[in-house]
């Protein structure tokens, strides 16, 4: 592993984030707000041009990890995540001067069929188990709550924590707080070589004292070194995970909340309602396939009948930056002074304040959070010490 980055007056601190997905614009606000100069970089013309755009803004900190016994780690970081989302939409939100739809409705975990009941409650216990709250309901409390749930239901539960949001709207007022707080953001700007050892320099000439890759799915710029030698920085290539979902024209009977069954998520905003996804690991490209989006609305009709019938307003796929073990890379790589902020597979949106709060930690005050420790770029680097 690299020396930790020395503590530097932050003031001193030019920082360049590469990549304006919500990773990236979540972590340069937090970098400014410690006292940095800091430029963001994307290759793309809009920001949030990968996976951000294309995701679904749930906050699952509770749903995601409930029954991943090997993921304790990951799922204590989602859960800080979301406990500090409200303060951050809030904060966000103020900056900017505009609503980015921030739900605190919570999410409706659903048994459609007597089997999954069984599936559900383990869900509850795991979640119990972790101290977080779950309310079981039966599949009348369930429809008083949500009246656009089928009535042929097994009942479920309720996690009043897992909160969500229009990803696109927090982008843009995450761009909006950004600019307002004096951050550059440089787009259509791709950085492909990245020169330089005390300072870096990018390929626009400007010089940066500390690097944060943020690039998701995309790649990772090519480092070399004052002589011209390559520098290795220690970390593998993102794992693509394919992922397809459907938008659907907000009907009059559409669900309010969140709703998780055991294979299709079905996430309401104001303008529509998404419902997803697939998940094809390895698999990078964009293509549609009609039969797993129909599979997708059949199977989110099954718990809300207006799913059925709405209209299709679009479709999409995305893909989600991965990880051999499918936790983020979250610190400083094989090259002091530049760090990751990587690999959040599922579920960037939810903990892009987290790490925005650990990589800031580490590029500006060299300290290594206990919350962090789980996820150092390096543990996969056969070479790194
Ligand atoms: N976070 C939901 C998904 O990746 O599909």
């Amino acid at each position: 592993m690299p020396p930790p980055a020395s503590p530097v007056k932050s003031a001193t601190l030019r920082i360049a984030v590469i990549g304006a997905g919500i990773i990236g614009l979540a972590t340069a606000l937090e970098l400014r707000a410690r006292g940095a100069e800091v430029v963001v970089y994307d290759s793309g013309t809009d920001l949030g041009a990968g996976a951000t755009i294309r995701s679904a803004g749930m906050l699952g900190a509770a749903f995601e990890w409930a029954g991943e016994e090997d993921q304790r780690a990951l799922a204590a970081l989602a859960r800080h995540a979301g406990m500090i989302w409200p303060d951050f939409a809030a904060r966000v939100e103020r900056l900017a001067g505009g609503g980015m739809e921030f739900s605190s409705e919570g999410a409706l975990v659903v048994a459609r069929t007597a089997g999954e009941v069984e599936w559900a409650e383990a869900l509850a216990a795991a979640c119990q188990a972790r101290g977080l709250p779950v309310q079981r309901l039966t599949a009348a409390e369930m429809q008083r709550l949500e009246p656009a749930l089928a009535d042929d239901l097994h009942g479920g539960m309720l996690l009043p924590e897992d909160r969500h949001v229009d990803a696109s709207l927090a982008l843009q007022r995450l761009g909006a707080a950004l600019s307002r707080q004096g951050v550059g953001i440089r787009l259509g700007r791709r950085i492909d070589r990245v020169t330089g050892g005390a300072s870096f320099r990018l390929p626009d000439g400007d010089r940066f004292s500390r690097i944060v890759l943020a690039t998701g799915a995309g790649a990772l710029p090519e480092f070399v070194g004052p002589r011209g030698a390559n520098l290795p920085h220690g970390l593998p290539a993102s794992v693509p995970v394919k992922g397809q979902m459907l938008a659907l024209a907000p009907a009059s009977r559409a669900p309010r909340h969140v709703i998780h069954t055991r294979d299709v998520y079905i996430a309401p905003k104001a303008r529509w309602t998404l419902v997803g996804a697939t998940a094809e690991r390895g698999r990078q490209d964009v293509e549609i396939d009609r039969k797993a989006i129909e599979d997708l609305r059949r199977r989110g009709a099954a718990v809300a009948p207006a799913i059925g019938t709405a209209a299709e307003l679009t479709v999409w796929a995305g893909i989600r930056p991965g990880t051999p073990d499918d936790a983020p890379m979250i610190g400083q790589t094989a090259i002091p002074g530049v760090f990751a902020a990587l690999g959040h597979f599922r579920n960037g949106v939810l903990l892009a304040p987290a790490t925005a709060e650990l990589v800031a930690e580490q590029a500006i005050d060299g300290k290594v959070s206990p919350l962090a420790a789980a996820f150092d770029p390096l543990r996969f680097d056969k070479n790194g010490d």
